[in-house]
């Protein structure tokens, strides 16, 4: 029987996306220094009794790793329900919530179930950097607008972005990455407000909603009288406010992102998910986790604390520094960044060169991190 031509392995090419070529794979650097200030992790690791809860309860889960983890988690739901209820006052039933694999993936649902070809997502730069992948790998038309020179969003703005794009998804940080601004809840009204019959026409010709996304990474660092969108979500079917355990939880390497919305828009994310996309180990250590929601969140008060001394030390300094509600603080300007972010690296401080031209971002570590951090700045900027 004659073989098949081969053709020879160098000649092989593969179909990549046209709109792929050349691209390289999102991350800040991995870097083995010794002070780690570039992503907005949690310095504090989880304690001795938090470990062994999380290690029995996997070691449990791990029992049934021959059947299929529950697809719809309930139980972790209700869980994540009841810590926004205590969280931000605001009472939600365990069908308003979802969750899967980091707050990045709820949004990669909200885009595949509500974006698409032909649809618009609009936000409004400088903001976090994976938003426009999440519309390229969705297919989905990226729009930017602007954020003003204080980082928050004009609302007329935003309502022209809307009447001229028809977006099918509004993606709002609140706190901003990298800026740190939180939105008034007057400026996510408004923009819920126009949203609501400002998405792309149906079918029949109808107005549809834009899907309103307030992203609250960091919303538990939010200064005191700032208050969550979360408050909102009963009067606007279409909002959905994102949260994850990356952050205040220090639950990065979990991978448990989470959001809130009205029961119908959930539904529509269920439709879009892999099956059994929330494996039984992380259901498993999610909730061990939420059980030590106090012992976990205790860091929050002194890291936010340690945020605004931050933020007045590099002030005082003659540095500009935008208001921060997160656990990093975006400071600068500076005509060479890149030098004074290799003059830090080169003292053992990796911090992050990112967002507008001129300025850096550092995240908040431990006291003595950070003291490092300004050791290093004082000598970097010859102070
Ligand atoms: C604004 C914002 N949203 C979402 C995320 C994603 O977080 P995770 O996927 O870890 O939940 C980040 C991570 O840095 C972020 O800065």
């Amino acid at each position: 029987m004659a073989t098949p031509a081969q053709t020879p392995v160098a000649a092989v090419r593969l179909p990549l996306r046209p709109d792929l070529a050349g691209l390289t794979p999102y991350g800040a650097p991995q870097l083995d220094v010794p002070v780690l200030l570039n992503v907005n992790e949690n310095p504090y690791p989880p304690s001795e009794a938090v470990v062994a809860d999380i290690t029995a309860a996997v070691a449990d889960a791990a029992r049934g790793l021959n059947r299929y983890p529950d697809r719809d988690f309930p139980r972790l739901r209700s869980e994540l329900a009841e810590y926004l209820q205590v969280e931000s006052g605001v009472s939600l039933a365990p069908e308003q919530v979802w969750a899967a694999n980091g707050s990045n993936e709820v949004m990669l649902h909200l885009l595949q179930a509500f974006g698409g070809p032909g649809r618009t997502v609009l936000s409004f730069a400088p903001t976090y950097s994976m938003y426009p992948e999440y519309a390229r790998d969705t297919l989905t038309g990226w729009v930017a607008g602007r954020r003003e020179p204080d980082f928050t969003v004009d609302v007329d703005h935003a309502r022209e972005q809307i009447a001229a794009h028809r977006p099918a998804v509004i993606l709002l940080a609140s706190p901003n990455n990298p800026t740190g601004t939180a939105l008034p809840l007057q400026t996510v009204e408004a923009i819920c407000a126009a949203a609501a019959t400002g998405g792309p026409a149906a079918e029949d010709g109808a107005a549809t909603a834009a899907v309103v996304v307030v992203d609250e990474a960091y919303g538990e660092f939010r200064r005191a009288g700032t208050p969550s969108a979360l408050a909102l979500l009963d009067r606007h079917p279409h909002l959905a406010v994102a949260r994850t355990m990356s952050k205040a939880f220090g639950m990065a390497g979990l991978r448990l992102g989470y959001l809130a919305a009205a029961p119908a828009l959930v539904d529509h994310l269920r439709v879009v998910r892999l099956p059994y996309h929330l494996s039984a180990l992380t259901q498993a250590a999610a909730l061990a986790a939420l059980s030590h929601r106090d012992e976990l969140m205790a860091q929050v008060a002194s890291l936010r604390a340690e945020r605004d001394a931050l933020v007045t030390w590099l002030r005082e300094h003659g540095l500009r520094v935008a208001d921060s509600d997160a656990n990093f603080v975006l400071f600068g300007v500076f005509d060479d960044r890149r030098a004074v972010w290799d003059g830090l690296l080169a003292r053992g401080v990796l911090i992050r060169e990112v967002g507008p031209e001129g300025w850096l971002r550092v995240s908040v570590g431990t006291p003595a991190e950070t003291a490092a951090f300004r050791a290093a700045l004082e000598e970097v900027l010859c102070w």
